[in-house]
């Protein structure tokens, strides 16, 4: 079984990225065949700043390796660095039409958020079926929002499979059902857009200072708390065990527990949580030499599976 799964290099990743996605990447390698790339194509169509890109490319690689992901067991690799993914995607933008493209999510919302409507961003889905569909994936791990863009790649690879003959694996998505929606600092969904963002990498101080501004409802130190709705016990579920967050809950029933002792309580869980990671992280950074060459390995196993699939392909459309 081959699963493939990709990320923008958009900045620096959050918990909420960690809980999302990085994690059940990680989990998965043990599950089969895992491809994993670092989207630099897809992150072309807001313009970023090239220096800006290439620094986020490098810092991504570096998260995952120090998040656990094991290139004994995963192909990681950098988009970019197979271009045959653009060759497939100009064969199948040819069988995607406009109408279908305009009922895209994720292309108006960008639009809605003040996005430079241009053609990448609109072929942007055209794109991401080809990323699919070039490593014959089975399994495709995405968070909701990505739900769509799946769709549209099994709607691609049905209608290229029945024009030019079977070329293409029809792949599935799988949306974790474990971990809901991770909530920012401010109770909304974390997000780099809403600038709500717990860092996972950060220094002692900062992270410190973040955990400290998490939004609470101003209910006095001495007086009970509902720990349901409170901010700070749903982001200490995710680090701290069952009876820890027990032990949380009646202390806030209680009484006499100030939201600032609870913050203090979830930046210890935090940054105890990534500790091991920080560390790899570090040894990593001292590194640079090792991460491009993780990177390029990846991208020559991820390279014969590409022109495979190209072979296929361009015999099938009348190009050999
Ligand atoms: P952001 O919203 O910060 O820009 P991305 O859209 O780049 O994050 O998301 C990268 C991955 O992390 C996706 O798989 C997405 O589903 C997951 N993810 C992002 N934010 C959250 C969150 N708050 N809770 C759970 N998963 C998330
Ligand atoms: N669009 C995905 C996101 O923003 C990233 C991505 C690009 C991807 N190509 C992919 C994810 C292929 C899964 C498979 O999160």
């Amino acid at each position: 079984m081959r699963i493939l799964s990709g990320i923008q290099p958009s900045g620096t990743p959050h918990i909420g990225n960690y809980f999302g996605m990085m994690r059940q990447a990680v989990e998965l390698q043990e599950r089969g065949e895992t491809f994993l790339f670092i989207a630099d194509y897809h992150a072309l169509t807001t313009s970023p700043d090239p220096q800006v890109l290439r620094e986020n490319v490098f810092n991504l690689a570096l998260d995952f390796l120090a998040c656990g992901l094991d290139v004994s067991k995963t192909v990681f690799f950098r988009q970019s660095d197979v271009p045959q993914v653009t060759e497939l995607m100009w064969i199948l933008n040819n069988i995607t039409t406009v109408g279908f493209l305009e009922r895209a999510h994720s292309y108006k919302d960008k639009i809605a958020k003040g996005f430079v409507p241009n053609a990448g961003l609109f072929t942007y889905p055209v794109l991401m079926a080809a990323d699919i569909l070039l490593y014959q994936s089975d399994l495709v791990p995405v968070g909701k929002d990505q739900k769509q863009h799946l769709e549209i790649t099994r709607d691609l690879a049905i209608r290229f499979n029945n024009d030019f003959g079977e070329t293409f694996r029809i792949p599935d998505g799988i949306i974790p059902e474990k971990v809901a929606v991770v909530p920012g600092i401010d109770g909304q969904k974390m997000s780099k857009s809403y600038h709500n963002t717990i860092p996972i990498f950060g220094t002692e101080k900062a992270i410190r200072k973040i955990v400290m501004s998490v939004v609470t409802d101003s209910t006095p130190m001495e007086a009970p708390k509902d720990p349901e709705k409170c901010n700070v016990v749903a982001l200490y579920k995710l680090v701290a065990s069952e009876e820890e967050v027990e032990e949380m809950k009646r202390r806030y029933r209680a009484g006499n527990y100030g939201y600032g002792h609870a913050k203090q309580a979830l930046f210890e869980k935090l940054w105890t949580y990534f500790a091991p990671m920080r560390e790899r992280r570090a040894a990593l950074a001292a590194d640079p030499d090792y991460v491009w060459d993780v990177l390029r390995d990846g991208a020559k196993r991820a390279s014969e599976e590409a022109e495979k699939t190209m072979d296929r392909v361009r015999r099938a459309v009348g190009l050999r």
